[in-house]
């Protein structure tokens, strides 16, 4: 959708991006100034495949620092393509054909492509405007089968922007107790947390840790979208293996690129809290539009840099949002992976956006694997 998108916009139209996780704010000076100089100092060769020591110890250290979550970073960090490669890799490797894998929804839509990739089955927890679309752990509890090998956990999530708590995670710790689920952990927007809530991680709640692959990323917080730079943490024992794929499929992230990321943790407190004031910004500007008319509706998120609208039933069933747009007016991509009758919309970047003078073609997926997956855990999530 992205790359359609951008043909349109190579055309000359001008497009509104909601269709990825885009936003346009720059990487900080300082971080751009370290890769710079590392391009200069010749920094232009492999690394080893986990990434450089050097990074891998700063991501250790920013981990036990700021959350006492202690990871050896020889052996239990791992530098990685941004997060998309790190979540790639803990599916593709732990997932086998048959396995489930439970999957809170709505979600960014990755997580059940790789969950497809490897054979292995998406069983859709659904989250609820109730519960500020936070994931019930008891709720998780009644879609384990023997078969479940994999949790997916995102927190702050994209794209609710909920938040979880340590009792919710706490509680999920005492559902997997007997099982041998892993917890797949992304908290690639950890430090994009608003108003009085705070990032817990995962892995810190009672007997998770064990259990918890950690993923982490750079394009959020710290402005670089687009680096594809980021991390996976968790125990040697769940990381050796992820390593030995990750050999066979790719490399670390080129050399001056981990330099600067380095950088990116240690020198850029400020920009990341720059950062996060701008959002917050935004966040409270889009709340302001959105309660100033009754089409749409939202749950505050308390992290992210999402809203994610949804449009009640009475305003025409069958419509989505976007038909809504007014003729040759602006009309957005959507990548969602829903049905049409799915009247929850993707999420709102609370960012100023570029019009669209074009109407890009809307593609609407089979519905049926939702529908079967949805029927085979119970509770569908559509309405
Ligand atoms: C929840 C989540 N995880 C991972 C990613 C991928 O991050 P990266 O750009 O570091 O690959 C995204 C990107 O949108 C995301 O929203």
């Amino acid at each position: 959708m992205c790359e359609r998108a951008c043909e349109i916009e190579a055309q000359g139209s001008r497009v509104i991006h909601l269709e990825a996780a885009r936003p346009d704010l720059d990487a900080p000076q300082v971080v751009k100034d370290a890769a710079l100089e590392a391009l200069d100092a010749g920094r232009v060769h492999h690394s080893p495949n986990a990434g450089t020591a050097t990074l891998r110890q700063e991501i250790a250290l920013m981990l036990s620092s700021s959350n006492d979550l202690r990871y050896d970073p020889s052996t239990e960090v791992i530098v990685t393509n941004g997060a998309n490669e790190a979540v790639l890799h803990a599916i593709m490797t732990f997932c086998n054909p048959g396995d489930e894998v439970i999957l809170p929804v709505p979600a960014w839509p990755a997580y059940d492509t790789c969950i497809r990739l490897a054979q292995a089955t998406p069983v859709y927890l659904p989250l609820s405007p109730a519960d500020d679309y936070v994931l019930d752990p008891y709720e998780a509890q009644q879609l384990l089968t023997p078969r479940t090998r994999m949790i997916v956990v995102c927190t702050p999530h994209h794209p609710t922007g909920a938040v979880i708590d340590h009792r919710k995670l706490d509680q999920l710790a005492e559902a997997l107790r007997h099982t041998r689920v892993l917890v797949l952990a992304d908290e690639s927007y950890s430090l994009l947390v608003y108003v009085d809530r705070r990032h817990v991680p995962v892995a810190t709640a009672a007997g998770l840790k064990p259990r918890t692959i950690t993923v982490g990323s750079f394009a959020k917080s710290y402005g670089m979208g687009g680096w594809c730079a980021g991390w996976l943490a968790g125990p040697k024992s769940l990381l050796e293996p992820m390593l030995r794929v990750r050999r066979l499929t790719a490399e670390a992230p080129p050399t001056f690129l981990q330099d600067a990321a380095v950088i990116a943790i240690h020198d850029t407190a400020m920009e990341q809290e720059d950062i996060r004031q701008e959002f917050s910004a935004r966040r409270a500007a889009a709340l302001t539009l959105i309660g100033e008319q009754d089409l749409l509706r939202c749950v505050p998120p308390a992290g992210t840099f999402y809203l994610y609208l949804t449009y009640p039933k009475t305003h025409g069933a069958g419509r989505g949002v976007h038909d809504e747009a007014p003729r040759g007016g602006t009309r957005t991509a959507d990548p969602g992976k829903r049905p049409r009758s799915d009247r929850r919309r993707r999420p709102l970047h609370p960012r100023v956006v570029r019009e669209s003078t074009r109407q890009c073609p809307r593609r609407h997926p089979a519905p049926d694997l939702l529908h079967t997956a949805a029927k085979r855990s119970g509770t569908p999530w559509m309405t």
